[in-house]
């Protein structure tokens, strides 16, 4: 049930209100290994971004990712993944190439993903990927997937982009049970997800290391626009921090650079986070 409420708002909703003609594709991103998108027929329903060529020796962190609205649409935030997929990172969405959001997923898909690549990961054909760094995210109906493998020892980082838990007990019992690092990334006080998404964030144990951003561009936030705009930057500073114990990356959060691109932050404990 919770899993529809945000329908109304999902992402291919919004892009045509906005008459974006077409707005695919936009993989490629601008990070240093230009990106593409492919499916495995050993993991139907899915689909996976990463660079177009894999320099040898380059290991990639994985990012697991639930859509808005939960749609089972793998290309739908392809702006975004392949943007992080372009700064060296291996990304698996729920749903097809080309999917429809009139179809949705629920967190069995995501972590479908999960199992996939911590079986197929680091040999073989997946030689490249790196299955020790894994986080999960997703956006609006999507952050409420990542939600859900929340206490799964291959997790390191959980990502919730715009979102939150709809009823105050949820927020307790899942916030409330987060230990590993935790990124809010929210639209402002007119995203839908936004007071959810706050409550979520105070819910959370006095101990976790967490951030929370927003930037105030509503529910969507940036995800249609080209490599995904602040968001995209974001989301992959985040990835870049945690995953490839990027220094630099780690102070968009820890010094200006977020509040540059025009986030409003409060965080605790990141002086504890030690990357992968
Ligand atoms: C997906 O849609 C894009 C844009 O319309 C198109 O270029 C591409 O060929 C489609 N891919 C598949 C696998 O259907
Ligand atoms: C670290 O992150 C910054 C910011 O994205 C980037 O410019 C730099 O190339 C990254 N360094 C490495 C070694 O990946």
């Amino acid at each position: 049930m919770k899993y529809n409420i945000l329908k109304p708002v999902a992402l291919a909703t919004i892009v045509s209100a906005a008459a974006v003609p077409n707005p695919a594709p936009q993989t490629g991103g601008d990070g240093p290994y230009t990106s593409y998108y492919f499916a495995d027929a050993t993991l139907t329903d899915h689909t996976i971004y990463q660079p177009k060529t894999v320099p040898t020796g380059l290991k990639l962190p994985v990012l697991l990712w639930g859509n808005g609205a939960c749609a089972d649409d793998g290309t739908g935030f392809q702006a975004f993944l392949g943007e992080v997929a372009s700064y060296g990172f291996f990304v698996i969405a729920d749903g097809p190439i080309n999917g429809t959001e009139s179809k949705s997923t629920t967190s069995a898909v995501i972590k479908a993903s999960l199992e996939w690549v911590t079986t197929n990961g680091g040999k073989g054909a997946y030689a490249q990927v790196d299955t020790t760094k894994i986080a999960v995210s997703g956006q609006s109906c999507g952050g409420l997937e990542a939600y859900d493998l929340r206490a799964d020892p291959r997790i390191f980082t959980i990502g919730i982009f715009n979102s939150g838990e709809f009823a105050a007990t949820d927020s307790k019992t899942v916030a409330g049970s987060i230990t590993k690092p935790i990124f809010y990334f929210l639209g402002g006080s007119s995203d839908i997800a936004y007071a959810n998404g706050e409550r979520d964030y105070s819910d959370l144990p006095a101990t976790t290391p967490a951030w929370l951003g927003n930037y105030p561009a509503g529910h969507i936030s940036t995800f249609i626009n080209p490599n995904a705009g602040v968001v995209g930057t974001a989301g992959t500073r985040w990835l870049q921090w945690l995953l490839q114990g990027n220094t630099t990356a780690a102070e968009y959060f820890t010094g200006t650079g977020a509040k540059k691109d025009g986030w409003t932050a409060v965080s605790q404990n990141l002086a504890s986070i030690t990357p992968l």
